[in-house]
């Protein structure tokens, strides 16, 4: 065994400076944003891992493909540059850009969801699930039975559950299916990838049932990656290739091209059906931009076509991995268990096992995320009870969600495995002396969409 570094695949050139504020500075800030991370202002922020979307850093050959870029109002050059690659990407003949995941998401599930009938997947994101919700339909969530051991090692936590997909096809229910959509990697459920073995098997019973198969595809390099590394039928296979191998499984794809775009805005819907791509386009000249830019700029279109092709880089994905391969270790090795085994985007810490002094409707995720900001500035988002949990009209806590987790999301190419040890010492500094953790209690909370602008006090303290 090689026991050399994985270096990344390139170097810094252009540095942006990060605020290093003093701990009553933090203590004032996170007081003035009631207690919620979402509210504070970025320049509050030492290392910001809220999200790997639209959080990633470019490269020079995106910044110079970016000058080059053709702001025709149709049919701009830059825009046949994106769809050629997206082509060769996922071989969907028909692509539609768009500004965000999101927006393809509501041009999709117009074009393909009625009300009363079912999207299918191993986990909606949440926009996907409101989106779905939004067409008048309902979002069903099977993930395997894997995905509920947090710390077993198996390598697919993020796959369907066959077994659930097949009865729910071929049972009452079964012509109401308007969709199965499979998300690659499974954002909501720990990061973790989907085997081709169970993309396989999805493929086969929606042919089987007559049911369209899409793929939310926002991480598919760096599930493309996994499979490699975990799937032995897989191993030796490029990235590229095993990639194309899951797109060629499905009738189509939505992409949010802002997490393995490497960008900081795009998206894109792929599509293999000439009708659906027709009302498609309508809607999206409607309501996003004409078809050859669909709310992006030529720019744009420019460094994701170069974003697109650098994401698929092994030497890139090898490096990506093994950093948050080797922060999940720093931060086990300081006593705080993580979703099993690391996927590559995020790590998502196991607050309630950390802090088992706080009962979920004092809310152990959102605690430990706010002790990480008081403690060292970090930023990071918590899924568990506060976002997930059910609530009464006095916001006390009725249903407390599965596991109190916080998600680490890790920007792309960005900060370096020192800011990340960095992270992992301050965590550790927590678990030392884990009760000083204080909990919170909801001071006010909007009907919808509660986690954004929820404001909280701490309970003591
Ligand atoms: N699908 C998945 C799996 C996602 O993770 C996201 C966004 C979307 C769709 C929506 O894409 O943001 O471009 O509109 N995830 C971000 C996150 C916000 O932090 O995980 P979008």
């Amino acid at each position: 065994m090689n026991s050399r570094r994985v270096l990344p695949p390139y170097r810094v050139k252009v540095v942006e400076p990060i605020p290093f504020l003093t701990a009553d500075e933090r203590r004032a800030a996170l007081a003035d944003a009631g207690y919620n991370p979402f509210n504070l202002r970025a320049d509050q922020i030492t290392i910001d891992l809220l999200s790997d979307s639209g959080t990633g850093a470019t490269s020079t050959l995106q910044e110079s493909a970016a000058a080059l870029g053709d702001e025709s109002y149709a049919g701009a050059r830059s825009w046949f540059r994106f769809r050629d690659e997206i082509q060769a990407l996922t071989g969907y003949p028909y692509v539609l850009p768009v500004h965000q995941g999101r927006a393809g998401e509501r041009i999709l599930f117009a074009s393909m969801l009625k009300p009363g009938q079912l999207s299918v997947s191993n986990t909606h994101f949440d926009t996907t699930y409101a989106n779905v919700v939004l067409a008048g339909a309902e979002a069903v969530n099977l993930p395997c039975p894997a995905a509920t051991d947090l710390d077993s090692a198996e390598p697919f936590k993020g796959d369907i559950d066959l077994a659930a997909l097949e009865q729910l096809l071929a049972g009452p229910d079964g012509s109401r299916v308007g969709v199965v959509l499979m998300t690659i990697t499974n954002n909501g459920l720990g990061a973790q990838p989907v085997s081709m073995a169970n993309l396989t098997a999805v493929r086969a019973l929606c042919t089987r049932f007559g049911v369209p198969f899409f793929l939310d595809a926002a991480r598919f390099a760096e599930n493309a990656w996994l499979v490699a590394q975990r799937e032995p039928a897989y191993h030796g296979q490029t990235p590229r290739e095993i990639a194309r191998a899951a797109f060629d499984l499905a009738d189509g794809c939505l992409i949010s091209l802002k997490k393995d775009g490497l960008t900081a805005i795009g998206g894109v819907v792929g599509l293999r059906d000439e009708a659906r791509y027709a009302a498609c386009e309508a809607n999206l000249i409607a309501t996003e931009g004409f078809s050859t830019y669909g709310g992006l700029a030529g720019h744009d279109l420019e460094r994701l076509a170069q974003g697109v092709r650098e994401v698929l880089e092994p030497t890139y994905l090898h490096s990506r991995a093994d950093s948050t391969a080797r922060l999940a270790r720093l931060i086990n090795d300081a006593g705080v268990a993580t979703v099993a085994p690391a996927g590559i985007h995020a790590l998502y810490l196991n607050a309630g096992r950390l802090l088992p002094h706080l009962a979920p409707h004092e809310f152990p995720g959102h605690a430990l995320g706010c002790q990480l900001f008081l403690d060292g500035g970090i930023r990071c988002a918590e899924l568990g009870s506060l976002y997930l949990g059910g609530m009464d009209e006095a916001h006390r806590l009725v249903t407390p969600a599965p596991f109190e987790l916080v998600r680490l999301a890790i920007p792309r190419r960005v900060y370096t495995d020192t800011h990340l040890e960095y992270v992992a010492d301050v965590l550790a500094d927590i678990a030392k002396d884990p009760e000083r953790v204080n909990g919170y209690r909801i001071v006010a909370a909007p009907p919808l969409l509660r986690h954004f602008k929820v404001r909280l006090a701490p309970l003591s303290g």
